[in-house]
Parts: structure tokens; C-alpha cells; sequence
């Protein structure tokens, strides 16, 4: 019997991360042919994750400019897949998440009759505009799609609820499949500033920002507020990748630049920040991806955001809402850093979002569906 031609479409850092594993995980079995196509929305960022897992792609798009604009990552994305689909003629194609490559990448795939399975399907926050442009992506990705991977059994509600019921399974989010393969206790940074950190005597936040709909006055306070930690707790330690967009690098600068305790650092590769991660006292983030992944090590985590789509650490108490505005910010990181009782009610394990095999019920779930295998077990938290 032919192989399955399987392929895996992705352009961002966290579609890259949360992807490589699937890929690995195809590319080992034997009906299948795991084709790699990245549109690199993002390039230096995505190139660092193709080399921690060694990967290369069989086909890249190479779109990125600077300071795009959706409508360019889109228009862009779609142009070069007709002839990417046309050369690499896969019988699938897999999207991962709501960047504006999985909204192209499922658009075209539907352009040229291939079907789409949607990896970390059902998430939702139910506000158009928060976060923006994804949570429409997930919508109209939902649409075009045929399989729904759902990470969790709340983002299979979510699909119900608006009616999709078939080829839907709940796998866990490949990310922790990933966390597996890059968090050690004996790591040694390849970053000398990382192994230089007083992580006995000092608590080391870790602080991550870079969504579209806090650019402008939300960003400039959640920046101001962690100046603002910063200067007021001397026995904490900042450390904050910045991402490589001009925006979001300006505005990190312009507020964070000179504090002695506030390292702003290069992005840094997938598992060094795991690995920080695992080593660190608390996450501040308007990312997804931490929001996913500090759990499963243990690290509470304040959400910069005023809503998110992964509710299930929040119920777990891991992960806390700390929204946007200057004062409840401090106010409650303050709490994590002078409270011992406040900060043990957050640090606990926990581990809502997969067990590591997320991408064996994937593959699996693609076998079944092309008649090849028999439909793998769900994933129960
Ligand atoms: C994108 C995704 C967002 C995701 C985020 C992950 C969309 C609309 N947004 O947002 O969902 O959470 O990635 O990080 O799909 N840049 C570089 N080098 C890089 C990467 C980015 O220089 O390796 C700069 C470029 O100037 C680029 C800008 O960052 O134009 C913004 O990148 P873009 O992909 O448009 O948006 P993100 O904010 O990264
Ligand atoms: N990440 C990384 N280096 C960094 C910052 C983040 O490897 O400097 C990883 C992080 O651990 C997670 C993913 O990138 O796996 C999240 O990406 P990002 O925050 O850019 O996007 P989001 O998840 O919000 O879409």
C-alpha cells in the first residue's frame, strides 16, 4: 500500500515547538510520509526551534518581513502554498493553533481539496478581538477543518457546542511531549548569563510579552509594572526574552533598560527556556504556550491578559488572571514574592493539558481516519 502523505504546515515559534514532535512522531511510522512545509511568519525564531529538534524542512516559504502586517502574512502564505500543495501533493495537511499561517494554511489546503486536521483544536475565549486576530483564526479554522486534535476535554465542549461532533479526539496538547524532550535536572545553558543566575539565593521571575492586543497603552503598563517589581523587590531577579518584534522590543527597552536586577535578553532557544522555566519562581506572561507548559513544571503563572483560552490551569490554581492594568499587576505579583503561604497555594504540579503522548493519539487518530489503524483512547486529565 502507498504511504500517506502527511503534511505538517507551520511558521511561528510556538507553532514550530508544539509541531516538531508530531512530525518526529509521523515521520516514525511506517504508512506514513511526514512532509515538513514551514512558511517562516517567523525566521530567526523559527529557525532556532528547527535546530534543537533537528529538523529540515522539505519546503519553506520564507515569507517573513519586518513589522508585517496580517494581511501580508496572509496574502503571502496563501501565494506560496498553491505551489508548495501542487509540488509536495500531500493527502492531508496538519495546522497547528490560530497564527495567521494556520488560517492560510487551512484556507489553501481547502483550495485545493486536501483535508485539514487541526492540531490544539476547540480553544475558545468568545471575544473577537481578545486575542487578536487568533481567536477568529481557531473559528474559521474549525470551519475548514476534518480532524479536531483537542488538547483537553473542555476544548472538545467547545466544539460541541457549535455543532462539530465528527473526527473530533482529545489527544492532550503536543507541548508537553515536547517539555519531555528538552526539561533535565543536569541541563547546562548554553546561555553563560543563564548559569550565572543566584537561583538559591534569589527568586527569578520569568517574564515573557508579546500579543497584538496589548500593544499600545496595555503593554506600556504591563512594562511600567514590572519596572516597577523589579526596583521594589531586591531579592528578585527579572529575566525577560524579548520578542524580536520591533514593537514589542521598543517598549521593553524604553522601560526596563538600566534596571541593575532586569535582564533583557535575545529570544532564546526552546530548551533553554524550558529549562529556565523549570528552574525559576514565577511566570509572567501574555503567551500561550507558558501558560501550558509552567504548570506541568510546577511554576505559578500571572496571565498579562484579561482572558484567556486555556482555563484549565486557572482552575487547577496554578494560573492566575492578573489582566493588564498597572496596579493589579503589582499588587499581585507582590503577593507571590513576599507571601509564602500565597505562593505554595499556586506551586503545584499539575498537568491538565497532556501526558506526553499527544502526538502517538494523533497519529493514531490519522491512521483511523484514512482506514489504517484502529481510533486511539482519548485523553483523560
Ligand atoms: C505571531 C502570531 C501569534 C503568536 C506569536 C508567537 C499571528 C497574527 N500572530 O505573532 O499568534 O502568539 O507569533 O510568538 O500569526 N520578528 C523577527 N524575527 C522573528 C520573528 C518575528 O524579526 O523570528 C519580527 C518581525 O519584524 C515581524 C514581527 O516580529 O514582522 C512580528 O511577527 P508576527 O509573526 O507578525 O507577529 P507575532 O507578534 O510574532
Ligand atoms: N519560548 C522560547 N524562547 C523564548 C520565549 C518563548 O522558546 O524566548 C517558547 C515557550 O517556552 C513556548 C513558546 O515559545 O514553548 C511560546 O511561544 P510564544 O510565547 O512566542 O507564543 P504563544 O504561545 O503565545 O502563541
Amino acid at each position: 500500500m502507498e504511504k500517506l502523505r502527511i503534511m505538517s504546515v507551520f511558521g511561528t515559534r510556538p507553532e514550530a515547538i508544539k509541531m516538531a514532535p508530531l512530525v518526529k512522531e509521523l515521520a516514525g511510522r511506517e504508512e506514513i510520509k511526514s512532509i515538513c512545509c514551514v512558511t517562516a511568519q517567523h525566521r530567526e525564531m523559527l529557525d532556532s526551534v528547527l535546530e534543537v529538534f533537528s529538523l529540515k524542512p522539505d519546503w519553506d516559504l520564507n515569507i517573513m518581513t519586518p513589522r508585517q502586517t496580517l494581511s501580508t502574512i496572509t496574502s503571502k502564505c496563501l501565494t506560496g502554498m498553491d505551489e508548495a500543495i501542487d509540488a509536495l501533493k500531500p493527502d492531508m495537511m496538519l495546522v497547528h493553533g490560530d497564527t495567521s499561517t494556520t488560517f492560510a494554511g487551512a484556507l489553501s489546503a481547502f483550495y485545493h481539496k486536501v483535508p485539514v486536521g487541526h492540531v490544539e483544536a476547540g480553544l475558545r475565549t468568545y471575544d473577537k478581538y481578545s486575542p487578536y486576530p487568533e481567536e477568529m483564526n481557531r473559528k474559521l479554522v474549525t470551519a475548514i477543518a476534518d480532524l479536531y486534535f483537542c488538547p483537553t476535554e473542555n476544548n472538545r465542549e467547545n466544539l460541541r457546542r457549535e455543532g462539530v461532533t465528527e473526527g473530533v479526539f482529545v489527544t492532550g496538547n503536543t507541548v508537553i511531549d515536547a517539555l519531555k524532550t528538552t526539561v533535565r535536572p543536569d541541563y547546562v545553558f548554553a546561555t553563560e548569563e543563564l548559569n550565572r543566575l543566584p537561583y538559591d539565593s534569589k527568586k527569578i521571575l520569568l517574564v515573557t510579552c508579546h500579543r497584538r492586543e496589548n500593544y499600545g497603552q496595555p503593554m506600556e503598563d504591563i512594562m511600567s509594572a514590572l519596572a516597577h517589581i523589579a526596583r521594589t523587590h531586591e531579592d528578585v531577579e527579572l529575566v525577560y526574552p524579548v520578542h524580536l518584534s520591533p514593537v514589542v522590543q521598543e517598549c521593553a527597552k524604553k522601560h526596563l533598560a538600566d534596571i541593575p536586577n532586569v535582564h533583557l535578553i535575545a529570544p532564546l532557544a526552546a530548551d533553554e527556556m524550558h529549562n529556565l522555566m523549570a528552574r525559576c519562581y514565577l511566570v509572567l506572561t501574555d503567551s500561550g504556550g507558558l501558560q501550558e507548559e509552567a504548570p506541568a513544571l510546577g511554576k505559578p503563572v500571572l496571565v498579562l491578559r484579561r482572558e484567556t483560552e486555556r482555563p484549565e490551569a486557572v482552575a487547577a490554581g496554578t494560573v492566575k488572571l492578573a489582566g493588564v492594568a498597572y496596579d493589579d499587576i503589582v499588587r499581585m505579583a507582590d503577593e507571590l514574592i513576599t507571601d509564602p503561604d500565597a505562593y505554595a497555594a499556586m506551586a503545584h504540579a499539575v498537568n491538565p493539558y497532556g501526558d506526553g503522548n499527544a502526538c502517538r493519539r494523533i497519529a493514531d487518530a490519522i491512521l483511523w481516519h484514512f482506514g489504517r489503524g484502529p481510533r486511539p483512547e482519548d485523553f483523560h486529565a
